[in-house]
């Protein structure tokens, strides 16, 4: 499939639904604290989404393997689990790190956008996890300029990734968005023969999602019974953190940094 360019209106649409997707997070991410759940976690989403006109387009999205669609309007990931964490009971203790990925359609247009949460005090190792895929985001959306190539900024991603002495999923990758939450390119965070395929040019008008997931231990993943969570394969801790931006002229214009108190 072709890549989309969006004209400067739609870009403002997508703008609108990464401030509404931006002010949700900040709100769920503010709930976090010992003993919430992951399912409280998602009904702060749910309700926000609800009362805002906005749609989650979490809930239904279809299944690689037969089966339900994913079952809520938000992924909420504790620990070694990496995306797609599905809403429970299960508290959080301290110590935990929780992931919160939120896509979203308003008025037509999409915004995707997540972070990754600690939980009271976590140890210096899952700190720096966290400050460094943070980093390793900042980094990308820094590099974004028309006439660049994509792998070029995805090698330094990763450069910056396995310097820090972790690694990089190479399972998931960003991806466009606009009036789908997914659609081309794929926007990878990692360089192997198949990106260097795939790599295309930034041009102006662009719309992606740059969302790096990175590991404290081995990068293998599997996926759980559950249909949907993936987990590393070591069960060591996991960090994602995911804006929407676009290509302009001067660089990238992040969509979904409204009130990000998450930074960037
Ligand atoms: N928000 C995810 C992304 O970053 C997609 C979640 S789809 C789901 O691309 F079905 F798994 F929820
Ligand atoms: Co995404
Ligand atoms: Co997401």
């Amino acid at each position: 499939m072709p890549i989309i360019l969006k004209t400067r209106r739609e870009i403002e649409m997508m703008r609108r639904a990464g401030q509404i997707g931006c002010e949700i997070l900040a709100a769920m991410r503010q709930a976090v604290r010992i003993g919430v759940t992951t399912f409280e976690l998602n009904e702060i989403g749910r309700e926000m989404l609800a009362s805002r006109g906005a749609i989650g387009m979490s809930k239904n999205y279809p299944s690689y393997t037969p089966g339900e669609g994913y079952p809520a309007e938000t992924c909420v990931s504790i620990n070694e689990e990496v995306v797609h964490g599905i809403p429970s009971p299960r508290q959080l203790k301290e110590g935990d790190i929780v992931t919160l990925d939120l896509a979203l359609r308003f008025d037509g247009y999409c915004a995707d956008t997540a972070t990754t949460v600690p939980v009271g005090r976590v140890s210096d190792k899952v700190n720096k996890l966290l400050n460094v895929t943070r980093d390793t985001l900042a980094i990308g959306i820094k590099q974004i300029k028309p006439g660049r190539k994509w792998t070029d900024i995805a090698r330094l991603m990763q450069y910056n990734v396995e310097s820090n002495g972790f690694n990089v999923v190479r399972e998931f990758v960003g991806h466009g968005v606009g009036r789908s939450m997914h659609e081309d390119p794929k926007v990878p965070n990692f360089v192997t023969a198949e990106q260097l395929k795939g790599d295309f040019k930034l041009r102006a008008g662009m719309t992606f999602a740059v969302e790096p997931m990175v590991v404290i231990g081995r990068r293998d993943v599997h996926q759980l019974p559950d249909g949907w969570t993936i987990v590393t394969e070591d069960g060591l801790p996991a960090a994602h953190f995911e804006h929407t931006i676009a290509v302009t002229d001067a660089g990238a214009d992040i969509l979904t940094d409204g009130r990000a108190p998450w930074g960037l």
